[in-house]
């Protein structure tokens, strides 16, 4: 079950059947002195998420991890992350579902609210149901990244009844499945175009966030900010309009709330 690419990107491809983790695998081609290479597999036997959660991967998503070795600073590198959720949530809209992203990089399905005034993504998945999911790993000196691995998984050809609460999957959103070789060119050649302009990534996540102006709950290390998200600051801080002022969040877990 390999998958076809015609890839108009800088990348090479390097395609498993299945691996416990792209990342991994990311990870040790980057130990031997790889660069440039997506590593692409049907299924992952030991996919992992974001927080040392467990990340579900069948045969039928896309699951790939980018290792790339960009001439910026550790400071710099969340930016690449910010770029792959634009890139997923680009490649995602032009297979005809509409993509927004939760800050940082939780690619989301939000659909207008229903008919009894709640729509069903806030009754179901926290303001959205989670179509992608980016887990970025790095090695870095103090002033310049070694390397930095984008590992990507978006819920492509696979049934909802198989994946965790709360999550989505193209499949189940367009009603028929996509050709996985394509979007994921698409998505590749979107990253490449913005990793070579980092400007124009900010700029590219705002539009494309749901996140920015809404009241959200951010988890943050010891301690959870509650307040409205006003902006994303470089290189990707939620700024959160607080009661004692504004807050700036590096990193964490953000949760939507309902307008109070
Ligand atoms: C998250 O939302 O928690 C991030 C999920 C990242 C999953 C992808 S699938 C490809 C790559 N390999 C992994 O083991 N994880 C990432």
């Amino acid at each position: 079950a390999g998958i076809e690419f015609g890839l108009d990107a800088p990348y090479a491809i390097e395609y498993h059947d299945s691996l416990p983790s792209t990342n991994d695998r990311a990870r040790s081609l980057a130990a031997e002195g790889g660069v440039d290479v997506a590593v692409v597999a049907d299924a992952q036997s030991g996919g992992r998420g974001r927080l040392e959660r467990e990340w579900v991967a069948p045969s039928g998503g896309v699951w790939v991890s980018l290792l790339t070795r960009p001439d910026v600073t550790p400071a710099r590198a969340p930016l690449f992350t910010l770029a792959a959720a634009v890139a997923v949530a680009d490649a995602t809209r032009e297979v005809g579902v509409d993509a927004t992203i939760k800050w940082p990089n939780d690619v989301l399905v939000v659909d207008a609210g229903g008919s009894d005034g709640e729509s069903r993504a806030d009754s179901v998945g926290r303001g959205g149901r989670k179509l992608a999911g980016i887990l970025t790993e790095m090695e870095g000196e103090a002033d310049r990244v070694s390397w930095l691995v984008v590992g990507i998984g978006v819920n492509a050809n696979l049934d909802p009844e198989t994946l965790p609460a709360g999550a989505t999957s193209l499949r189940a959103e367009r009603g028929e499945d996509v050709d996985r070789g394509r979007f994921l060119a698409r998505l590749l050649e979107r990253y490449a175009e913005l990793a070579a302009d980092p400007d124009a990534i900010l700029p590219a996540w705002r539009e494309r966030a749901s996140t920015l102006g809404r009241r959200v709950r951010v988890e943050t290390v010891g301690e959870a900010i509650t307040g409205r998200a006003v902006d994303v600051e470089p290189p990707g801080a939620l700024v959160v309009e607080t009661d004692d002022g504004r807050a700036r969040v590096h990193a964490g877990d953000c949760e939507h709330l309902r307008d109070a």
